[in-house]
């Protein structure tokens, strides 16, 4: 197949472009990062439009969005022209016999009454959310079409930095010898990254349409992931307290908002790796920084 991975710039595309990349002839957008990928400006229609035309893909995985939820809420126009506009055009586009893989998030629900299914109502507490659930309505709308949902991801980004979740487990709480707190309020189910273009791999064999939910099993919040972590690493953690004060911020993030995976382990996908086993895969693609632990 001709695929299409638009932010194949970004932290997950660059996971898909290559795992698809194994099996498929993969095209990738970017915008601002472009390297090995082609630059399009999403929010630019008739750019979008001309793209497709010169180079028609028989499915598209559409990931490119503004994801910071502080960004969105600061910026809520800039965020409906990216995360909503851009797949108004690809909707409007795409010939119906490409299929659409659309990126959204556990975002979309308040986090009030975990685990959702598929079918629970999205109720989400931010713009990101919004903007997410406002995108999911249109790629509802296109037949042949799939929504994929999930939650906080982990993985190793192009560079120790700016490799997220972990990175910041290490740097903000491990490496810190000065005593401090660590919020153990919000739930959240890290998720490998790899796991997660495995399952795109999966549904896209499957020509699965609708919506599906993929997760990491295990319920941490970020002093757990951080107990979790220092056991994997043999790292000290008795300095680092849990605490029950929710840090503010400009958007107000869920509770649970825990995504069941029922429906995916029930289409035959096993690929859910266990947080220790995350921790050490993520080590492993960085051994230089295992040492300064
Ligand atoms: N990361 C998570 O924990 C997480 C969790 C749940 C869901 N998601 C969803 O997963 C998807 C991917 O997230 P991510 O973490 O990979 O985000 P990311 O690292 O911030 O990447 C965003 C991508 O969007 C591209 N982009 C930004 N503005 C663009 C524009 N105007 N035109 C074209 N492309 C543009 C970026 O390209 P340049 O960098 O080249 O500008 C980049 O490739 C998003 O839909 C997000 O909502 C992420």
């Amino acid at each position: 197949m001709n695929i299409l991975v638009t932010g194949a710039t970004g932290f997950l595309g660059r996971a898909v472009m290559a795992r698809l990349a194994r099996d498929h002839a993969i095209t990738g957008w970017g915008h601002a990062h472009t390297d090995a990928t082609t630059r399009v400006d999403l929010r630019d229609a008739a750019a979008v439009r001309a793209a497709l035309d010169a180079a028609p893909v028989d499915a598209v995985i559409h990931t490119a969005a503004y994801r910071d939820p502080d960004f969105c809420e600061a910026h809520p126009e800039e965020t409906d022209r990216l995360n909503v506009g851009a797949t108004r055009t690809l909707c409007a586009a795409l010939p119906v016999s490409t299929q659409l893989i659309f990126i959204s998030t556990d975002y979309v629900f308040d986090g009030e009454r975990p685990p959702y299914t598929e079918s629970s109502p999205r109720a989400p507490i931010q713009e990101y959310g919004r903007s997410k659930q406002r995108a999911e309505d249109l790629v509802r709308a296109r037949p042949g079409s799939l929504i994929v949902r999930m939650p906080l991801l982990v993985g190793a980004g192009a560079d120790f930095a700016s490799s997220g979740f972990l990175a910041q487990i290490l740097a903000q709480h491990l490496r810190r010898a000065k005593p401090h707190a660590c919020d153990d309020v919000l739930v959240r189910y890290p998720t490998w990254i790899e796991d997660v273009a495995e399952a795109l791999a999966f549904l896209l064999e499957r020509d699965a349409t609708g919506v599906i939910h993929m997760s990491g099993a295990e319920a941490l919040t970020r002093y757990g992931a951080v107990r979790a972590a220092a056991q994997v690493l043999g790292l000290p953690c008795e300095h680092i307290h849990p605490s029950t004060d929710v840090v503010a911020r400009a958007a107000p993030r869920p509770r649970d908002s825990a995504l069941s995976t029922a429906a995916l382990r029930a289409l035959g996908f096993t690929r859910f790796t266990p947080f220790p086993d995350v921790v050490r895969a993520f080590m492993r693609r960085f051994p230089e920084e295992t040492k300064h632990g």
